[in-house]
């Protein structure tokens, strides 16, 4: 395998992949490594502390196995770490951030309600992107939604989930004009959210992260080619093939026509 350009992928578990697999799709032929923490999810609900520890460890799994730019393909992780990985990490890192932008860009005067783990929506780098693209927001925080996307739930019993987040954290009669997926293993839930939300559009950072590494590989000159895609996790084998099998899920979805 060509490793000149190796990109590593760091996410606490499945989420990630819908990522990789856009990532794959616009950069074809260049290898990529995806660790999925597993043994170590959810995230969303630990310490600060401790979610920087766990980041750091499985970006220098990914330096170790060769890796020349790596991307945190979680929110959670993001906000956690981003800052002092760039500071200490020899490699460029590409962040993901919830996509507030483009949500209010579609939502108008409406309010936009953003989905994403506790973590996220406590973290004073939440606060600052809320207040860079002003107008109202509502955090929902789902925790559970991490937990039934990792343990391969129904989109019905997920969509059952949702709709209790959104009736405690959003006022009874507003309806959002656009939620955000703020954090990457909602990609895995659309569906639910869509039947919680029906008629809501959903907005998720996953083709602005992929456009934005797109755009660092260039102008590092790292753009690998002649690559494949690896899959690891921290977990037990059942797991690294779940990361696997949902990353096909992630491919087939993106070839369906929309
Ligand atoms: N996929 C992660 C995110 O984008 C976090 C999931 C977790 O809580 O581990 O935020």
């Amino acid at each position: 395998m060509e490793n000149g350009g190796l990109v590593g992928f760091l996410d606490s578990g499945v989420g990630g992949t819908s990522v990789l697999a856009l990532a794959e799709r616009l950069l074809p032929g260049q290898p990529f490594l995806y660790l999925g923490d597993q043994k170590n999810n959810p995230y969303g609900e630990k310490g600060e502390q401790d979610i920087r520890r766990l980041v750091f460890e499985g970006l220098e799994h990914l330096l170790d196995c060769g890796a020349k730019a790596l991307v945190l393909a979680c929110n959670t992780a993001t906000a956690c770490a981003v800052d002092q990985a760039r500071q200490r990490l020899p490699v460029p890192i590409i962040g993901m951030e919830p996509a507030i932008r483009p949500a209010r860009q579609l939502a108008g005067d409406k309010p936009i309600a953003v989905l994403a783990t506790p973590a996220t929506l406590s973290l004073p780098r939440f606060d600052k992107l809320l207040a860079e693209n002003g107008g109202q927001a509502y955090r929902v925080p789902c925790p559970g939604l991490v937990r039934m996307v990792e343990g391969g739930a129904q989109q019905g019993e997920m969509a059952q989930y949702v709709a209790g987040r959104l009736a405690d954290c959003v006022p009874s009669g507003v309806v959002p004009g656009a939620l955000v997926l703020g954090c990457t293993h909602f990609c895995f839930a659309r569906e639910a959210i869509s039947q919680a939300a029906p008629g809501v559009p959903l907005v998720d950072g996953n083709a602005g992260t992929v456009r934005q590494l797109a755009r660092v590989l260039q102008k590092n000159g790292l753009l690998g080619k002649g690559g494949q895609t690896r899959v690891e996790s921290t977990g037990d084998l059942a797991q690294e093939r779940q990361l696997a099998d949902m990353l096909a899920r992630a491919r087939r979805s993106l070839a369906r026509p929309r």
